[in-house]
């Protein structure tokens, strides 16, 4: 049995963010965020508004894109690192208000790589015959964990959600086949990106200091991790499944720095002009960045049926992950 993606739908908050609004409360400036980063906008949820919001309103997009109804889902699968309660998962709420019924459902947390960990464990679920449909889904509303004194995350990150119904498929050579994953982690570099607090290692008392609640990142040093991990996934998996660097048409890379996307490209001979670049509109969307780029790239006209797709992510824990697929012929919406 083979999996094949068959629909994508996506969720953007309407609250758009200007690196000129940021600079205007934090020491930065837009001319800084762009050479630095590539991002110059990014969206934020108002007050009020939760990941599963976003997850909810991309799988409903997911679902009338693959023309699929509610009953024919039988997996949630749904990467985040901002749920809406630390306990219990969003997954199964995402489900409830889908109408997707009592189907299994539960949360990934692997960070920026999440969507791929989640696009793998759904596909393995369908390969291995303990599901049929799944809807795998990376949401994160990012601005809800920024510390507003940060100007070094702040300007980062914004807030989406991407889905994807992955669905069995006993033609191999179908346009959607997931080709195969390689997933990966090293926790001895667990501290470059955290939330201090609000563990069991760090429960949150009356005298938290406020900054340890908030998400931090040592940027630099994860720069580096990323592009040797990402690089090295992304061989791994072409090994495997038999691809050259020279036959992928889009190298789809977690959008987390352009300057990331350029270097990634390089590292695995692929011509920068291939690397779809998401990110200076959308910021780093973590879980969400995947999808969001596959969308956006897609709404440009950018794929083709049939055409060879790379995707490779890099986050906290430290995670990262690779998965490649021929794009389907759907709409994104
Ligand atoms: O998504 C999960 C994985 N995450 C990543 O892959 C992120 C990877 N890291 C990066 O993308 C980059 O490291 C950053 C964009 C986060 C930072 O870029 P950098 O080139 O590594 O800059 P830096 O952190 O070394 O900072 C350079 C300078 C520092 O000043 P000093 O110490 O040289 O005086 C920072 O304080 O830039 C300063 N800086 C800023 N200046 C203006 C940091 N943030 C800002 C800012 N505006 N927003």
């Amino acid at each position: 049995m083979h999996s094949a993606m068959i629909g994508l739908g996506t969720c953007l908050p309407s609250r758009l963010v200007t690196n000129a609004e940021l600079a205007e409360g934090l020491d930065t400036s837009d001319e800084w965020i762009v050479s630095r980063t590539g991002i110059r906008s990014r969206y934020w949820v108002e007050p009020g508004t939760a990941t599963s919001d976003l997850a909810v309103e991309a799988g409903l997009r997911a679902l009338k894109s693959a023309g699929l109804a509610p009953e024919d889902i039988d997996v949630v699968a749904l990467a985040t690192t901002t749920p809406d309660h630390p306990c219990p998962a969003t997954a199964p709420d995402v489900a409830s208000r889908l109408g997707l019924g009592p189907v299994a459902a539960y949360d990934i947390a692997a960070v920026c790589s999440g969507f791929l960990y989640a696009l793998a464990m759904g596909h393995a679920q369908i390969v291995a015959g303990q599901a049929r449909t799944v809807l795998v889904i990376g949401a994160d509303a990012y601005s809800t964990i920024l510390n507003p004194d940060d100007r070094a995350t702040r300007v980062i990150f914004g807030d989406g959600a991407g889905a994807v119904v992955l669905t069995a498929s006993d033609v191999p050579g179908r346009p959607g086949t997931v080709l195969g994953a390689h997933l990966g982690s090293d926790g001895a570099h667990k501290d470059l990106i955290r939330i201090p607090a609000g563990g069991s290692r760090q429960p949150v008392t009356a005298d938290t200091a406020s900054a340890d609640r908030y998400f931090v990142m040592e940027g630099t040093k994860v720069f580096r991790q990323a592009v040797r991990h990402m690089s090295e996934s992304a061989t791994t998996l072409l090994g495997r499944i038999g691809w050259q660097t020279g036959e992928i048409d889009h190298l789809v890379g977690h959008q987390a720095n352009a300057r990331i996307l350029g270097a990634l490209a390089g590292h695995l001979d692929i011509p920068v002009e291939r690397a779809v670049v998401d990110i200076d509109r959308v910021g780093n969307t973590s879980a969400a960045s995947i999808p969001l780029a596959l969308a956006h790239a897609a709404g440009q006209g950018r794929f083709t049926r049939g055409d060879r797709v790379l995707m490779t992510a890099f986050g906290g824990g430290l995670t990262w992950a690779s998965a490649a697929i021929t794009w389907p012929d759907i709409t994104p919406l």
